[in-house]
């Protein structure tokens, strides 16, 4: 089965060594079936935008402005990226919850200007360490996916990855069991049937992240449930990011 592997490299590499990293991991997933997408900062977009354009590596940003343009200092919006090259945005990465206090509501605001600006989105969700020991963590997901997802149109969400990204995973070495996520991909799934229909179920598409390394990700995608992987630490090496993008499931 077809994957969809992503590496955020989130406040890392400059763009002189994003350039080697491009190029290398052009070079080194040539041919692999799987689609195959890098999240660099925004300063490396256009960068990537020249170095990418004939490789099958798609590109993204981690973040967009909820405002289309304007008077927002320190701001990127969606047509920049766009006209970088760029075709994914991440969108509410708990790094951007937790430390920027992005609501709900804002993220909402960011999916709906990322589509219209024809960005695919890759919307993260997941609960932290104290929301899964009170046993609250689906409900808490459900939550997320309906206040992140409100407006947005059936056919929109065919250019709308989820992301289960418990915040207890990420960076700590840690991962769900396989059960775990599992669970956590199919309440994913049946919340989007709530939300809009069976066949948006089946067409959806959910990764995990959260601790993806050369030592589990096997195991990860090798779950039917998980359609692919968002990769932050272990994806910085970029000979190690490029063969978890070739495997074959
Ligand atoms: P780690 O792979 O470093 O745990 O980060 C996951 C993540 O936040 C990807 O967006």
């Amino acid at each position: 089965m077809k994957k969809l592997i992503i590496g955020n490299l989130k406040m890392n590499t400059k763009p002189s060594e994003f350039k080697n990293y491009a190029m290398t991991l052009a070079t080194k997933v040539k041919g692999t079936k799987n689609d195959v997408v890098v999240c660099p900062p925004f300063t490396h977009l256009h960068l990537a935008g020249e170095l990418l354009e004939h490789s099958k590596v798609e590109f993204g940003a981690q973040n967009i402005s909820d405002e289309e343009k304007g008077a927002f200092t320190g701001e990127v919006s969606a047509s920049m990226i766009k006209d970088s090259g760029a075709t994914y945005t991440i969108i509410g990465h708990s790094e951007r919850r937790g430390k920027y206090k992005e609501t709900d509501r804002l993220i909402n605001k960011k999916i709906k200007t990322a589509l219209a600006n024809g960005l695919k989105v890759v919307l993260c969700v997941g609960e932290n360490l104290q929301t899964r020991t009170a046993k609250q963590a689906t409900a808490f997901v459900k939550k997320q996916l309906d206040e992140d997802l409100k407006g947005i149109y059936e056919n929109e969400l065919d250019s709308v990855a989820i992301a289960y990204e418990p915040i207890w995973a990420i960076g700590t070495g840690k991962v769900p069991t396989n059960k775990d996520i599992t669970k956590m991909m199919e309440t994913i799934r049946n919340e989007i049937e709530y939300l809009y229909s069976a066949k948006a179920k089946e067409k959806l598409t959910v990764l995990y992240g959260g601790s993806v390394n050369l030592s589990n990700y096997k195991k990860i995608l090798a779950n039917d449930t998980v359609n692919g992987v968002l990769v932050g630490g272990a994806c910085l090496d970029v000979e190690n990011f490029a063969i978890m993008c070739k495997e074959t499931y």
